[in-house]
């Protein structure tokens, strides 16, 4: 196996958190439930402030609410296109970026035709910060994120919902109070999972001051 390839299951948390990366395309194949299932129990193990478990993890799967999903896909598509300043990605053109950019738009383009979506929603606790309502159920769904790539399974935070929330909302029945915090797309990869590409650790963390990187002192 060359050293970039990456099991496809791995029971090994290290291989599974340096492989969980965004998948966007998927084969065309149903999540079976026990599958799904792992997933939403793996999220439902997340920590959360004062054990609140304020949240709510709703699979989505009328037609109706799918069709909403896509159009609101496609929207953010066309924003993001043009604030981003994207660029028009040539067919044959292989490079990382131009592979990212083609599977970003073609996701964006099936939308809620995705195998799987899944909505997490959390309950602002009384007196909270948006930080500490992130912090109570993002943590949530990066467990399910990983419970998903121990079992073969590829998914995507998208935030596709900011272009649908009125019809989400009435749809599903979420009550006022509470936020929707990401809709994951959920499937199969249609290409394979791979390793994360992240700035050197030395960059992210820090000894005592914010200008001494993190250093394990060998030589
Ligand atoms: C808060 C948040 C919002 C995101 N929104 C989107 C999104 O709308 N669409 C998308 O394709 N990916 C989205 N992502 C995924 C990121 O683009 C992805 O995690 C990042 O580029 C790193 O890539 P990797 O996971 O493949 O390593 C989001 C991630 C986070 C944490």
């Amino acid at each position: 196996m060359s050293p970039h390839e990456v099991p496809r299951v791995s029971d090994d948390l290290w291989t599974v958190m340096n492989s969980a990366s965004a998948v966007r395309r998927y084969r065309d194949e149903p999540v079976p439930d026990d599958v799904l299932e792992k997933c939403l129990l793996a999220a439902s193990w997340a920590p959360s402030g004062g054990n609140g478990q304020p949240w709510k993890f709703v699979v989505i799967r009328s037609p109706e609410l799918r069709e909403v999903i896509t159009e609101a896909a496609r929207q953010t598509w066309e924003v993001m296109k043009d604030f981003y300043r994207l660029p028009t990605v040539a067919e044959d053109a292989d490079d990382p970026k131009s592979r990212v950019l083609r599977a970003m738009a073609e996701h964006m383009h099936v939308g809620g035709g995705a195998p799987e979506l899944v909505l997490f929603c959390v309950q602002p606790q009384r007196g909270t910060t948006e930080m500490q309502q992130a912090g109570s159920i993002f943590p949530a769904v990066q467990n399910f994120l990983l419970a998903a790539r121990a079992q073969g399974l590829g998914a995507a935070i998208t935030l596709w919902h900011g272009h649908c929330e009125p019809e989400l909302r009435a749809a599903i029945g979420i009550p006022d109070d509470w936020k929707i915090a990401t809709l994951l797309t959920v499937g199969w990869p249609a290409g394979g999972h791979h390793f994360v590409s992240r700035r050197p650790l030395p960059t992210a963390a820090v000894i005592d001051t914010w200008e001494t990187p993190w250093s394990t002192n060998e030589a």
